[in-house]
């Protein structure tokens, strides 16, 4: 087993050529049958499965270096908070950070916005001051900024979408002004797939002072993500839809930000010194990190970033863009489906509906034949208020996909129409 605190930085295989049967390979689960049929996992989106390289380092961490880390002067301490603390450059290092300091480790995106809204909220926003959303964004990039508006009276802006699904720009620009204090975005959105242009997102909100968090969730496993060429103030992101474990997450800023944001929880880890008088806290990463982290869990991270590395994220776009081609191609050919979504720079999420059937009849239905995707609102009740359907099934498409499994997506839609149409 590769040594995790030596092993190479990431960065160094963008121009790898893409062996689809290898990388199936080094995911178990793929040889598994459902219901006897080989499995067509189309459901990354939602949460992508594990290779092997993860599955090892985790096993691997429990059998022979298990311990708490930050706290034993034992072995077995050193060892696992070396293995910790290089996962945490793995991570700067993958996504372009100045230092493994402006890495905080989180449950996933969702506690990453929570910590945002609730620490450089309070520290920093009051009331009248304005944060804009986009109307695709997840419920985990809204709710916690209603939360705040309840708590200090923010004011929340949101910026609507074409009827393709692209983010209307102008409308963005006509919602920044002095008052934009925040600007809360995907980078990709999960039911639509629409790669916002962040860069010049970033770039209008910095114009008026402001800052901006980027959702990076479904960004970071297709795309090569930079947040120091993107100039993001806050990026965050969540492991298990990397092909990392659940249970950990992100939450990028550049230091001197979150250096000046209140603690957001606190516990161990997190001070420097406490007195029942007074506490004084640590620096970040630390400051963000009460009490035990997900110790295996961010090493599992690290190694799921190492392996799309291996892979090459040049050649996991392009394979992608190949796969989401195919399959608008061939589901565009099935009379009574629409593809909700048609933005022209897209990741590879389809999102449809079919006339006479409701999104989870064919989620039921085309499991039936082995294939896996998500039918419902996709945590973005808002977006479907806007398109003005209640839910969509989602093909969402990961490393492992190729056309074999467009076609049985295709033959599973095509029996259910038969049938239910
Ligand atoms: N946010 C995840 C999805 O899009 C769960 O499915």
């Amino acid at each position: 087993m590769m040594n995790i605190a030596t092993s190479p930085a990431v960065g160094a295989n963008s121009t790898l050529a893409f062996d689809l049967e290898s990388v199936r390979a080094d995911f178990p689960i793929l040889s598994r049958k459902v219901y006897g049929q080989r499995l067509v996992y189309l459901d990354s989106g939602a949460s992508a499965q594990k290779p092997e390289a993860v599955l090892g380092t985790m096993d691997h961490i429990y059998r022979t270096s298990y311990s708490n880390v930050h706290r034993g002067a034992h072995c077995l301490g050193q060892e696992v908070t070396e293995a910790f603390e290089a996962s945490r450059q793995t991570v700067a290092d993958f996504i372009g950070a100045a230092s493994s300091d402006e890495i905080t480790f989180t449950r996933g995106t969702t506690e990453a916005i929570n910590l945002v809204a609730s620490s450089y909220g309070r520290g920093f926003l009051k009331e009248g001051d304005e944060v804009i959303l986009s109307v695709m964004e997840h419920h985990s990039n809204i709710v916690p900024w209603q939360l705040l508006r309840d708590q200090i009276g923010i004011v929340i802006r949101v910026v609507s979408i074409d009827p393709a699904g692209n983010l209307l720009m102008e409308d963005y620009k006509n919602l920044l002004n002095e008052r934009t204090k925040l600007v809360a975005m995907t980078h990709i959105s999960n039911a639509l797939g629409t790669v916002v242009p962040i860069a010049e997102i970033i770039r209008l909100a910095h114009d008026v002072g402001a800052r901006v968090l980027v959702d990076g969730s479904q960004a970071v496993p297709h795309r090569q993500v930079d947040v120091r060429a993107l100039d993001a103030d806050f990026y965050v992101f969540t492991g298990h839809k990397a092909y990392g474990p659940s249970g950990i997450g992100v939450l990028y800023g550049k230091r001197d930000l979150l250096n000046a944001m209140p603690p957001y929880q606190g516990g161990g880890e997190m001070i420097r010194r406490v007195t029942f008088e007074e506490t004084t806290y640590q620096d970040v990463p630390h400051r963000f990190e009460a009490g035990t982290p997900a110790i295996v869990e961010a090493i599992g991270l690290g190694a799921a970033l190492r392996y799309l590395d291996s892979v090459g994220q040049d050649a996991i776009e392009a394979h992608e863009a190949g796969i989401l081609a195919y399959a608008t191609e061939r589901l565009g050919e099935i009379p009574g489906l629409t593809i909700h979504g048609q933005a022209q720079d897209k990741a590879s999420i389809i999102s449809m509906t079919m006339e006479g059937l409701h999104a989870h009849d064919i989620g039921t239905i085309v499991d039936r034949a082995g294939v896996a995707v998500r039918a419902g609102h996709h945590c973005a009740q808002p977006l479907m208020d806007h398109l003005g359907i209640p839910a969509t099934a989602r093909a969402s498409f990961g490393i492992y996909n190729g056309p074999d499994d467009v076609d049985a997506l295709v033959a599973a839609l095509e029996k259910a129409r038969d049938i239910f149409g």
